[in-house]
């Protein structure tokens, strides 16, 4: 019997450079997709996956992302007062969300730092990871999807996207074999490069920001050495996981959006609004009178 998963982690604690000059006092996690902060989309999956705790891992200038899970008694206060009563549900539904614990990460020492930070807190059991950039739309939360097949494995799992050409070199790469039977949805991991140049990339398997992990990841990313960068990866630590445990790679049904990087994030928000009752209308004849 596998271990229900219940904890999702977050890390949050990174620079943000390439939203410069947006991000010097403000999260990229608060970036908003139409009118909700990219995190919440993660958050909310997250929860739609059965993780009923929420552990961010932040950093100094993210005290927006406590604010905005947090209850604004103000707000609500005045919201009431003017009977905004769709606004309040909305602003009451994000402090009600789930139970949340966060933790700091002193330096931003990598993403393999940043979920070793959350070990205490996680504990020892099988967890998932999600980072906020990548928003992923799909009729069955990736998450859920990752969750499956941990269900079925007992083992890690990597939520995997096929990139053909030579952007596949920004992502951590697989090398591995398909699962008999999974219709070449499913992979059974045998080596990780991270950012490979395009003639050395392995596959084009490449690995995104979610991922289910069995507590075995802690003692791997205690023991590794700081990367590229001065960085602990967490490629590296699911390079280390690999000699001792099975790890798989799972092709997700539906559409991720790259939203930490800016045409990622200027497309999204266009997809995002377009699908809108109250936007997509008049965005998309908005779009139409462009003259390009
Ligand atoms: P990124 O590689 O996107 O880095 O981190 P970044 O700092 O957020 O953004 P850029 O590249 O400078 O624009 C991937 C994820 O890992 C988290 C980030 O918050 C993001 O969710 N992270 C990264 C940490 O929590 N701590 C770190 O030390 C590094």
């Amino acid at each position: 019997m596998t271990m229900k998963v219940r904890k999702a982690v977050f890390p949050a604690a990174g620079l943000g450079t390439r939203f410069l000059p947006a991000t010097k006092a403000q999260p990229k996690e608060m970036l908003p997709l139409v009118d909700k902060p990219i995190i919440q989309y993660g958050v909310e999956e997250a929860m739609a996956s059965g993780c009923d705790q929420i552990i961010i891992v932040t950093g100094r200038g993210k005290q927006a992302i406590e604010d905005h899970f947090d209850v604004s008694y103000e707000l609500e206060k005045m919201l009431e007062e003017r009977k905004k009563t769709d606004l309040l549900q909305i602003v009451r539904h994000i402090s009600e969300m789930s139970h949340l614990a966060y933790v700091r990460q002193k330096e931003a020492l990598g993403l393999g730092h940043a979920v070793l930070t959350a070990r205490e807190l996680v504990g020892n059991e099988p967890f998932a990871v999600l980072l906020a950039d990548d928003v992923i739309d799909s009729p069955v939360p990736c998450l859920q999807q990752l969750l499956e097949v941990h269900k079925k494995t007992g083992a890690s799992v990597l939520a995997v996207q096929k990139i053909d050409g030579p952007s596949i070199s920004a992502y951590g790469v697989l090398k591995a074999k398909p699962v008999e039977g999974s219709n070449g949805k499913l992979f059974e991991v045998e080596d990780l490069v991270e950012k490979p140049k395009y003639e050395q990339a392995p596959s084009n398997l490449a690995v995104i920001g979610r991922y289910v992990l069995t507590p075995g990841i802690f003692q791997e990313l205690e023991n590794i050495q700081a990367g590229a960068g001065g960085e602990l990866q967490l490629t590296d630590g699911l390079k280390s996981l690999l000699k001792k445990e099975k790890i798989y790679g799972c092709v997700f049904e539906g559409k991720r959006h790259d939203t930490g990087d800016k045409l990622g994030f200027l497309k999204a928000t266009v997809e995002f609004a377009l699908k809108r009752e109250d936007l997509g209308a008049p965005l998309r004849q908005f779009l139409k009178e462009l003259d390009f």
